[in-house]
């Protein structure tokens, strides 16, 4: 039965139980709860999550560096869905579906290359560096050239650059990024990003098990970190936190810096601390100097702006408990750093010592992940409160009901009347 305004489909219990809850989640960190558990562990909410979230948002891919001259293209998983990301031949950066328009076959997965065209392995179905359609064999009988270029295109994604950062959404409706994001202006100054070169991201072979939102929590809340990582986050204590405020519906940006105990710190084998390990950045204030910044541009990447590099992650979804990261401390690279930098005769070896902070962090965190994701089963759950150390998950969870919320209406969900009347 199709769903209509007079008998909507029914939503999965799991699904109503999370929209049903969201009043309590949504708010100011003084009023605001844990998303019910149901948000985290339910393959049934997960695929209402990807349709709300995931097919609406502008999700990060990478940095245009990566793929400077024509031909060449990046393959990849974005929700779910196999995308090619390629510079044409006018050097445009276009997102295609790597889906073939015939029978289905993926024409490239996960890999990067150069190339003149898209050819299925299949049945050898030919598209362009823009997605047309070029030539088939053995179809002329049953189609014209003509009929087969006008309807057999590769569907293609909204692309959008942001500071040579790529993003690309599913929505082809969907508002511009940049004026959602000014809220990271201040923090992207003295970064000069385009005479800068970029550490493409390790992306994890291995899935996480654990659901996607739980990696980004852990990563923007700072009331953890004196108890979660003694000693090796003590030179970035989370009392000195400062958050910017949640600015409305149209926001993409959460963030908050958090000053160091010295200037020009950042990661090193010890964890934070000085001195930082690369050269520190000219042109970065004193302000700059003396903090670090960790932002999140939901759904899916994470952006660091530390004294002697800008780092940058991304989240990719594999299922309700199952996540993929790359850069962004979670593994390595991600780092846009000046050319000087990376020309350092022993850059490897400081990279290493870095990674050596990232990874205590990184299992301390991995420890509290996985706990956390079994408690979400717990018939006990709680839908805590926050503390104001926790000012970015009530920002994360308004940023998430406007999309959930939206998605109900879609699907004539009755919401209660109170977030019908508000938005
Ligand atoms: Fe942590």
């Amino acid at each position: 039965m199709s769903a209509n305004a007079r008998h909507p489909a029914p939503l999965h219990p799991d699904v109503a139980a999370v929209l049903d809850g969201l009043d309590a989640s949504d708010g100011p960190v003084e009023s605001a709860r844990v998303l019910p558990p149901e948000a985290y562990m339910s393959a049934a909410f997960y695929e209402f999550e990807m349709a709300a979230v995931y097919m609406r948002s502008w999700l990060c891919i990478g940095r245009a560096q990566q793929i400077p001259a024509p031909g060449d293209y990046m393959a990849l998983t974005l929700a779910d869905e196999p995308i090619l990301v390629v510079r044409g031949s006018d050097g445009e950066i276009r997102a295609l579906s790597a889906v073939c328009r015939h029978r289905g076959h993926t024409l490239k997965e996960e890999c990067t290359g150069n190339t003149r065209t898209f050819t299925c392995p299949y049945h050898r179905w030919t598209y362009d560096l823009a997605g047309e359609f070029v030539g088939a064999p053995h179809m002329g009988q049953t189609a014209s050239l003509a009929e087969l270029k006008r309807t057999e295109a590769l569907p293609q994604l909204k692309v959008e650059l942001w500071y040579g950062f790529i993003f690309a959404n599913f929505d082809p409706t969907a508002k511009p990024l940049a004026p959602t994001m000014t809220k990271l202006e201040p923090y992207m100054a003295g970064y000069d990003l385009d005479n800068m070169v970029t550490v493409e991201p390790e992306i994890t072979t291995k899935a996480l098990p654990w659901n996607w939102k739980m990696l980004l929590e852990n990563y923007i809340e700072p009331y953890h970190t004196q108890f979660v990582h003694p000693i090796i986050h003590d030179f970035a204590p989370s009392t000195g936190v400062e958050f910017d405020p949640w600015r409305g519906p149209d926001d993409n940006v959460i963030v908050r810096y958090v000053p160091f105990l010295e200037r020009d710190g950042s990661l090193t084998e010890n964890g934070w601390a000085a001195p930082a390990l690369f050269p520190i950045i000219e042109g970065l204030s004193e302000k700059q100097r003396n903090r670090v910044g960790f932002g999140m541009v939901p759904p899916n990447m994470n952006i660091i702006f530390m004294p002697d590099m800008l780092c940058y992650g991304l989240v990719f979804p594999q299922g309700p408990t199952s996540l993929k990261v790359g850069g962004g401390l979670f593994t390595a690279g991600g780092w846009c750093m000046p050319k000087s930098t990376v020309a350092l005769p022993d850059f490897h070896a400081r990279a290493n010592r870095m990674m050596e902070g990232s990874r205590q962090l990184g299992e301390q965190d991995t420890t509290v992940n996985l706990a956390m994701q079994r408690s979400k089963y717990s018939r006990f759950a709680p839908r805590g409160r926050f503390s104001y150390l926790e000012e970015t998950l009530a920002q994360f969870n308004r940023w998430l009901a406007v999309r959930y919320r939206a998605e109900a209406r879609r699907r004539n969900y009755p919401l209660p009347s109170a977030a019908q009347a508000a938005e």
